[in-house]
């Protein structure tokens, strides 16, 4: 190529990319929503990539082709232009309170499954997971500013608490019929937090399902009651009548929706590979657990590792790993420092290991009726309750933190970890299946890390 031509194409490159920043430099849009699923794609394609052709291609190569249900997954939420896929797994062998499950798993974590299945296989011949639903109360709360008698506030709320519950007959009606409902509603004085902070307590019952939509329709039905009631109390000044809501929500903090899952066995039963002197493991293993009560660092790490199974299962299963992550984290600080979830000793040569945990699922509405697979896995599952459910994925909970300890406190988390990462690294550089074989091969006796591997694929490859 000479200078010329050399140069005229630098220039070309260099106004393409010129070219692209200005679109990027005007990149917000009005009515974004109104425009159709390929309006949208073309709008992000060309605002954002410097090849927008390649972008529109990955994101619709993960349309599905059954138009039927891509529309479904385009209607869960907004804005929709592709899927995200998370891989499904499976961890069989699982026994529960002496009934054999096969457990959904939904997560993108390499080892996870592997961990869960190995110890579902460790504690089925060591007499399985027990569980007990130890309460399934769900929170809900009307905040409120109200400036005046606290007293009046009181007995105000004394006289017009029935109506509460009766201007919400028709809301609760059905969840009633299924032995749920409002189970109390509280006054709470907060005033020593924030000046007139008030709030309407309430407690529920919500059976199999998760109940957010029905909590959160009996809390705006109470906050307008409270309001009206207010306005028309004789016994309040003018002032006082002027109750303002500041907003009605359910809680994500649910320690009263409690879940305890268990394991337990002679210390002698843990021997096993790995574990030549299970009296020395079973005391590893229980100081490992003492540091995460203490040691908020550790704790987070090992709570992450319990919802590692937690979460997989919630997403498995339709519900909302949100609202559940945000509640564990809250229970493992409510003594006021952030702490194990788990919990074992050692007594009388006999070791347990469990932890409670609060869960708040459904196993109706919500999109379990909805997804195709949160339905297969439900079935799965031989169609839970919402106790059961809150018992499998506690055990999934366990079960995990088990096979990280038991990893940790004998031959390392890496071992078993960068086996599994290894298919990940070889799918990232595309290999081929003789690549394959050999870069196992090498592997099998050799330390497997993220460099060491891309080296060997880089001899394997100029050595061809
Ligand atoms: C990794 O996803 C989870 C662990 O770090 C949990 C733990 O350290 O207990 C292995």
């Amino acid at each position: 190529m000479c200078l010329s031509e050399l140069l005229k194409k630098n220039q070309n490159r260099i106004f393409a990319k010129i070219n692209f920043n200005c679109l990027k430099m005007n990149n917000t849009i009005a009515g974004f929503s109104k425009l159709s699923k390929d309006e949208k794609i073309n709008w992000i394609a060309n605002h954002y990539f410097a090849t927008p052709d390649e972008a529109i291609e990955t994101v619709k190569k993960y349309w599905n082709s059954d138009k039927v249900l891509q529309q479904l997954h385009d209607e869960f939420i907004e804005n929709t232009i592709s899927n995200f896929y998370v891989p499904l797994g499976v961890a069989p062998n699982f026994l529960i309170n002496g009934r054999n499950y096969t457990i959904p798993m939904a997560i993108e974590e390499s080892s996870v499954v592997a961990a869960a299945s190995k110890s579902a296989k460790f504690w089925a011949t060591r007499g399985g997971f027990t569980t007990t639903v130890v309460a399934t109360e769900k929170i809900g709360q009307v905040h409120f500013l109200f400036s005046g008698d606290e007293s009046k506030l009181t007995s105000f709320f004394t006289n017009i608490k029935s109506s509460f519950f009766s201007d919400t007959v028709t809301l609760t009606q059905n969840m009633r019929q299924r032995g749920g409902g409002i189970l109390n509603i509280e006054l709470r004085n907060k005033t020593d937090l924030i000046p007139n902070y008030y709030q309407l307590h309430v407690t529920f019952e919500t059976k199999d399902s998760m109940g957010a939509n029905f909590i959160n329709s009996c809390l705006e039905q109470l906050a307008k009651t409270l309001k009206n009631q207010a306005n028309s109390y004789d016994l309040f000044s003018t002032e006082e009548k002027e109750i303002e809501v500041i907003m009605s929500i359910l809680s994500n903090f649910v320690p009263n929706c409690l879940v305890r899952a268990e394991v337990s066995c002679p210390v002698e039963d843990l021997k096993e590979k790995h574990i030549e002197n299970p009296e020395v493991f079973a005391q590893r293993f229980v100081q490992a657990v003492r540091i995460a009560e203490v040691e908020p660092y550790r704790a987070v790490t090992h709570n992450k590792g319990i919802m590692n199974g937690i979460d997989a299962v919630v997403i498995a299963t339709g519900n909302d790993f949100r609202a559940v992550e945000a509640g564990v984290h809250a229970y493992a600080a409510k003594n006021g420092g952030y702490s194990s979830l788990s919990h074992a000793t050692i007594e009388n040569g006999h070791f347990r290991f469990w932890l409670e945990i609060p869960l708040a699922l459904g196993t109706v509405g919500g999109l379990t009726g909805l997804h195709p697979l949160v339905k297969f896995c439900l079935e799965m599952l031989e169609k839970p309750s919402a106790q059961e459910l809150m018992e499998v994925v506690a055990v999934a909970g366990l079960a995990q933190n088990f096979a990280a300890l038991r990893s940790l406190t004998t031959t390392g988390i890496q071992e078993g970890h960068m086996k599994m990462h290894l298919n990940n690294i070889l799918n990232q550089f595309q290999v081929t299946s003789d690549e394959r074989n050999s870069i196992k091969q090498h592997f099998k006796n050799e330390t497997i890390s993220h460099s060491a591997v891309v080296r060997f694929i880089e001899d394997l490859r100029n050595k061809q």
